[in-house]
């Protein structure tokens, strides 16, 4: 249908209202206020708890690292400062990716591929092929490793895009590492620096957990928002969890992102050049529950187009999740089955009629 083609292409083409194809039943809509839940207004911001990167790496890393473990237990997100990743390939990144979305509707459409394992894949809505309501989001999502297999698959226009994303790519996926080595260090499933040399068998075993997450899947999704003559009838994502480890995610000044918290949809307030970053599913699978992957959505607004970076880490495609056996015992019996990238592929392309959390599958 003519929805296929995105809601960019349809701003396009000129409307004032909202296509039915987009009119959420009254329940889902965002403003709406439900049993189980009290909506907030944009007034209501959240300060998400945050963390100091070049402080982790310091004398004060046993703080930071209790800070970061009560973010993953109580919000499932935090936000990233002082990490290192240099302004101008943030910026390159944003700037890129809104020539992309500039480029005439024939030229992004090159991308378009209902295939999930394609290297590239430029699309609309959440699940196109599933969705009864479409959301006003158009994307293009990049599959990031082996760098040197998908870079050809890359689109080739802007003629910058390739240079300019594999940067940005190889930047966050470095964080994301320097990240998850802390989170580890947090749930106390590999030994802080001092313990290490103490303990030569588990020092190997750490080094092996971290060699998997370095050789780990990274997928970047860039979120192309369109300004909406109707933002509230309508949601540019709905509630979802994410399917990985973390995510790193680099918004625009342009406020969108909400967070289920203590049962209120809360607006996650953008700080110039930070991350926004959030445990997903497979975390809170390998955490035997301890961190939490939270459910989050994206307004949408009449006024300005927004654009978001998302970075999705997990490990290599085909290995399995489980609970860590360091985090299992008596008292705290494991709460989650295996699973696979397959099986969230399963899961997400299964035309059930009511979208539940992955998890709850899993459980
Ligand atoms: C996402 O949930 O992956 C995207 C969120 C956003 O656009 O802020
Ligand atoms: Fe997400």
């Amino acid at each position: 249908s003519q929805y296929q083609k995105g809601v960019k292409h349809l701003c396009e083409s000129g409307i004032s209202r909202v296509p039915a194809k987009y009119i959420l039943p009254i329940l889902d809509r965002p403003f709406t206020t439900r049993h189980d839940e009290v909506n907030v207004s944009n007034q209501h911001n959240l300060n998400l708890p945050i963390i100091d990167f070049a402080d982790l790496q310091g004398s004060n890393r046993a703080r930071v690292l209790k800070t970061l473990s009560n973010a993953c237990e109580q919000y499932g997100f935090f936000q990233v400062v002082n990490h290192g990743i240099p302004s101008d390939v943030i910026s390159s990144m944003i700037e890129v990716s809104t020539r992309f979305f500039e480029l005439p509707f024939e030229e992004r459409a090159k991308y378009m591929s209902s295939d999930m394992y394609s290297p590239v894949r430029y699309g609309t809505s959440f699940n196109q092929n599933k969705d009864k309501v479409f959301c006003w989001r158009d994307f293009l999502k990049l599959m990031c490793h082996p760098i040197s297999d998908v870079l050809p698959h890359w689109p080739s226009s802007p003629v910058d895009f390739r240079k300019l994303a594999a940067t940005y790519a190889k930047e966050t996926k470095f964080l994301y590492l320097m990240l998850m080595e802390a989170v580890l260090e947090s749930l106390e499933v590999v030994g802080t620096t001092e313990k290490k040399t103490e303990e030569e068998d588990d020092d190997d075993d750490d080094q092996l957990l971290l060699k998997k997450f370095e050789d780990g899947s990274q997928l970047m999704v860039v979120n192309f928002y369109p300004p909406c003559p109707e933002p509230d009838l309508t949601l540019g994502m709905p509630p979802h969890s994410d399917y990985g480890f973390l995510t790193l995610l680099l918004q625009d000044e342009v406020e969108g992102l909400q967070i289920k918290h203590h049962e209120k949809w809360v607006t996650v307030q953008p700080i110039p050049n930070s991350f926004v970053v959030n445990v997903g599913d497979h975390l809170e699978i390998f955490s035997n529950g301890k961190y939490k992957s939270v459910l989050h959505r994206v307004l949408v607004n009449s006024m300005k187009a927004r654009i978001s970076v998302a970075s999705l880490h997990s490990l290599p495609f085909d290995c399995t999740v489980a609970p860590s056996p360091k985090l299992i015992d008596e008292s705290n019996p494991r709460r989650y089955k295996d699973t696979d990238f397959a099986s969230f592929l399963e899961f997400i392309s299964s035309r059930e009629p009511k979208r539940k959390n992955f998890l709850e599958t899993r459980k």
